[in-house]
């Protein structure tokens, strides 16, 4: 019988990760399966149970499932700690061990496939939920000259500055007059099509703008556009994560490169 893996989620129907793993397995030759699961909202811990019982050996988590996982882990990678949620669990008998990838993936989808450097760089991050609190560490470790992090409501930003040294707090107002080298869109407002009140000027030269969700072109995506910045989406970044928890499970790094061609055709 193959290895089992699965993503946990709600809704999880649309979720690309089985599809994703499946090419990374027949590329790499190993023998699993990897399938989607819709938890009940009040029943994750009982999902994931389950699955172990029936053979389960690691899992991805999705929304709105990933604080839980957190707090479900018995074992917690050092990224995973910091950023208080788990996307991908290890599964070995009583132990279910807890990391994060999605950071990892930003920071191999920005530097690797999309040639863009954050060494020395100045870097603005929006929003302080969790998608955003997930990358901090990872993009602070690729040594940025600084790392903004700025977000509609300031208690939530103060708090994030309070747990990460080497962050600065901004609202979206003391921008103004001040520019960036990389703007990662780490908010949720493309999901209401809305634009993140930035003020027009915030791209440097040759500035990237990165949002954090795929699929369609997002306010952000748009409105950097007109302000003459690079633009990318998050597709890379979903496959690089997925690589980096294919990599924690079977040892194996998969080639992303053909993965990331094969969706978006
Ligand atoms: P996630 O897990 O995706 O991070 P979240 O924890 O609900 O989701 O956080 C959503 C983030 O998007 C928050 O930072 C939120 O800003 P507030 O803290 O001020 O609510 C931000 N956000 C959502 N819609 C936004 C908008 N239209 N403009 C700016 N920020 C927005």
């Amino acid at each position: 019988m193959s290895d089992r893996y699965a993503v946990f989620g709600n809704p999880v129907a649309h979720s690309k990760s089985p599809l994703i793993h499946s090419i990374f397995a027949q590329q790499s030759g190993q023998n699993m399966s990897y399938e989607a699961i819709l938890a009940p909202l009040d029943g994750f811990a009982a999902a994931v149970q389950a699955f172990i019982c029936s053979g389960g050996r690691g899992a991805n988590v999705t929304v709105p499932f990933k604080e839980e996982a957190f707090r479900l882990a018995t074992r917690l990678s050092e990224r995973a700690a910091q950023a208080e949620a788990v996307n991908t669990l290890v599964l070995n008998g009583t132990e279910i061990a807890g990391d994060n990838t999605d950071g990892a993936g930003l920071v191999s989808d920005i530097q690797g496939n999309l040639g863009f450097s954050m060494a020395g760089k100045r870097i603005l991050l929006m929003g302080a939920g969790g998608a955003a609190r997930g990358v901090i560490l990872p993009i602070l470790a690729a040594s940025p000259a600084n790392l903004t992090i700025a977000n509609r409501t300031r208690e939530k930003v103060e708090a994030l500055r309070a747990h990460f040294s080497g962050i600065e707090a901004s609202s979206y107002a003391a921008l103004t007059g001040r520019q960036f080298n990389l703007v990662i869109n780490a908010t949720s407002s493309g999901l209401s099509g809305d634009l993140p009140p930035l003020p027009a000027g915030i791209f440097a030269d040759s500035a990237l703008a990165y949002d954090m969700m795929y699929g369609r072109e997002t306010p952000f995506m748009s409105f950097a556009k007109q302000q003459g910045a690079s633009v990318a989406d998050g597709l890379g970044m979903l496959v690089e994560q997925a690589a980096e928890a294919f990599f924690i499970w079977r040892g194996v790094r998969p080639r992303t490169a053909p993965v990331i061609a094969q969706l978006r055709g």
